[in-house]
């Protein structure tokens, strides 16, 4: 049971999950310090923490950069601070003036805890909350700010968030890296001394890095060690600036925004932190990935029940060619596959017949679609598939309609280039009239069309983030243009129920917390290379399940690195996520679509493993072997596995996969053989994968628990 308890006399308060313990506390001078982030304590134990007062080393040190819920710009600090302000006068230094506290456990399954403070003579309240959950480890947090007072002030830094590390010899941290089509690639590296920053520049979440951390002490394996691991809620640009101090400390800070930018404080505005969420494991990064899983499924996604249809993506095989007879011939061969939902991607509306031109103006293409979407829509349904379709609400074409009517929508500075990215500019959704004529044409196109997915595409990042007229544009248009985002969808969701919506942003530059709370699924990357998908799908692993990862088998040699794989193989790597196909169907051969919808039917069998399973990663991809993957249903009745051999040398070794997290007592039967196997034989001692001869080899393991044979049988 989580719960949040205070001990009057140590001043301790103390947050308890089911595994893990938080506690903190407020020191002589009034500022909020941590106490303690690890295994489960008491609240008698965790008043041993308390640090005895700080002696003067030297007038060089000042407060130790480590060890604060929120260090401020203030005072004798030196570290990364979670909070900078300017106050009207121009003084910047903030002092803490506690206010009082709340615990709140009448949320059914949670309990709040809200530490409330003041600026000891400015007019700013900040009050830091925290929550825990009954079904997680994830401690979630966010800090609201208050403008008290008669005249504005500016946030210059005003992070969710502060995270200390207990003390340890060593320190690691874990990380993805990336750009564009090579998203996701997990960096596990000694975390260097002084200061690391990882963050967003570009107003979007970004290819290049993904908001969350993992450190540990070195020691960590998948299966085993201490991990401690965040990740922030947030759409736009970010920062997580993890410090570890000459005194051997580690500490990390992370929110939304990036340096030079600020956030203008009216008088009586508030604002409130995107969340930030942390767990703290002892059992390796498979356990951090998988308590992660979890509170993505249970308190992130809005639908997280459902299973996803397998869909069908016409990107890669029509391009930006695309008609309503060619889609209705596609869509009839995306039916003998299988296919349960029918995505028509870019190229269906206003002039858009290459990324040159059309963005902007979202009325269907008449001569493409000369009577609307309406006929492809009801051929979609009759085939009894769902229909889904691309837009990419926030972006124009100088080459539109929308663009020669309103030129200064999109953001620039007078006198600045208007830099092109893809032929196009980012319109400023920060403006509220921009945002709700999004929101028009998108409500209206979701009913007027029957439309039941929107894959919702953002391809650039900003550039001249300007908003003329507004003398606090600049400063303000980074968080707002998040949170018109935010509500756009939101209301869009609200009008229609039914309508699921996939992130996409070029790929994977747009995967974060915040987002996968307001749509379905993620598209992790262009790169539909089944042979680099794996490596990156490994990384998205880390964080994102598996639930929210849409995978496409697309055809060979692949568009973007000329590798050919087997089909088979394109599948199993497609079947660790969200099952989909992207290729060109009206060139599959009979075979090629007979061998297809088996497939189909086979992920149709074990769906609910992969997308409502506990993963667990048997081998990362890291060497030659094989690497592999199992996924299994949480009363433990059926586990899957897929394994993946790339390109063996002669002799490579194949050893034994060991399989993880089944019931220890049961025997399993495997679904394709018949063959039954013990549980301790199958996790203790291995079984070597059926993998076919040759480079890129694939197979799947189907298990069903043997229910009536007994232990000892
Ligand atoms: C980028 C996306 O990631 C692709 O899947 C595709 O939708 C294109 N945009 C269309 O322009």
């Amino acid at each position: 049971m989580a719960a949040i308890s205070f001990a009057p006399a140590s001043g301790v308060w103390l947050l308890s999950t089911a595994r893990t313990s938080y506690a903190l506390r407020i020191d002589d001078t009034g500022a909020p310090c941590h106490l303690a982030w690890g295994p489960r304590l008491s609240l008698a134990a965790a008043a041993d923490l308390i640090p005895p007062p700080a002696v003067e080393v030297s007038s060089f040190e000042g407060r130790p950069p480590a060890g604060e819920e929120l260090p401020v710009d203030g005072g004798a600090r030196y570290g990364a601070p979670s909070l900078r302000v300017r106050f009207a006068d121009g003084t910047r230094a903030f002092e803490w003036e506690p206010m009082g506290h709340r615990i709140d456990e009448q949320t059914p399954g949670a309990a709040e805890l809200a530490l409330e403070f003041r600026d000891r003579h400015y007019p700013l309240a900040v009050t830091l909350h925290y929550r825990v959950h009954d079904d997680t480890d994830v401690i979630e947090r966010w800090t609201v700010l208050r403008n008290t007072g008669q005249q504005p002030l500016s946030l210059l830094r005003a992070d969710s968030a502060a995270w200390t590390l207990p003390p340890r010899d060593d320190y690691r941290i874990s990380h993805v890296t990336g750009q564009w089509s090579s998203e996701s690639l997990l960096h596990r590296e000694p975390l260097p001394h002084s200061e690391t920053v990882l963050t967003s520049r570009r107003g979007i979440t970004s290819h290049h890095t993904s908001p969350w951390v993992m450190l540990d002490a070195g020691d960590a394996t998948e299966d085993r060690g201490e991990v401690w691991s965040a990740a922030l809620a947030w759409s736009g640009s970010w920062h997580i600036i993890v410090q570890r101090t000459p005194d051997g400390r580690t500490a990390f800070t992370g929110g939304a925004g990036q340096d030079g930018a600020s956030l203008p404080l009216a008088p009586g505005e508030e604002y409130v932190t995107p969340c930030c969420a942390a767990v703290y494991t002892d059992g390796g990064f498979g356990a951090a990935s998988r308590a992660w899983h979890a509170y993505v499924m249970a308190h992130v996604l809005p639908h997280p029940d459902e299973l996803r249809p397998v869909l069908f993506n016409s990107w890669e095989a029509t391009g930006f060619d695309v008609d309503e007879a060619g889609q209705k011939a596609l869509a009839a061969r995306a039916a003998e596959l299988g296919i349960e939902l029918y995505v028509v991607d870019d190229g269906w509306f206003g002039a858009r017949r290459d990324d040159k031109a059309g963005l902007g103006d979202w009325s269907p293409a008449p001569d493409r679609f000369p009577a609307g979407l309406g006929p492809l829509v009801e051929e979609v349904h009759r085939l009894g598939m769902r229909f889904g379709l691309w837009v990419e609400p926030e972006m124009v074409n100088p080459d539109s309609d929308l663009y020669r009517a309103h030129p200064d929508w999109v953001l620039h500075y007078p006198h600045r280039t208007r830099t092109e990215l893809r032929n196009q500019l980012v319109l400023n959704f920060a403006r509220d009239d921009v945002a709700a004529w999004a929101y028009g044409w998108l409500t209206r196109l979701v009913a007027d069309n029957g439309i039941d997915f929107l894959k919702w595409d953002m391809n650039r990042a900003l550039s001249e983030a300007g908003w003329p007229g507004r003398t606090d544009g600049q400063d303000l248009l980074w968080t707002r243009y998040v949170h018109n985002l935010y509500d756009v969808i939101d209301r869009l969701r609200a009008d229609h129920p039914g309508l699921r919506i996939e992130t996409c942003s070029g790929g994977g530059g747009r995967i974060d917390l915040g987002i996968l709370s307001r749509t379905d699924q993620a598209w992790p990357s262009d790169n539909t290379d089944a042979a680099d998908r794996v490596s990156i799908q490994y990384g998205f692993s880390q964080i994102y399940p598996a639930r929210t990862m849409a995978a496409w088998v697309t055809d060979v040699p692949n568009q973007l690195t000329g590798r050919s794989v087997p089909l088979r193989y394109r599948f199993h790597v497609a079947m660790a996520g969200v099952l989909a196909v992207g290729g060109d169907l009206a060139c599959w051969t009979p075979k090629e679509i007979a061998q297809g919808a088996e497939l189909v039917a086979e992920y149709k069998e074990i769906r609910h493993i992969v997308q409502h399973g506990i993963q667990q990663r048997l081998r990362c991809p890291v060497d030659d072997a094989p690497s592999a993957v199992q996924y299994t249903t949480a009363d433990r009745r059926e586990a899957y596995v897929l394994v993946w051999q790339r390109a063996p040398r002669h002799g490579t070794p194949r050893p034994a996969l060991r399989l993880a997290g089944l019931d220890p007592a049961a025997r399993y039967r495997d679904v394709r053989t018949g063959a039954v196997h013990h549980a301790s034989v199958l996790t203790g001692y291995g079984i070597t994968p059926d993998l076919p001869c040759g480079d890129w080899s694939s197979t799947s393991l189907h298990l069903v628990r043997v229910d009536d044979e007994g232990a000892g049988a």
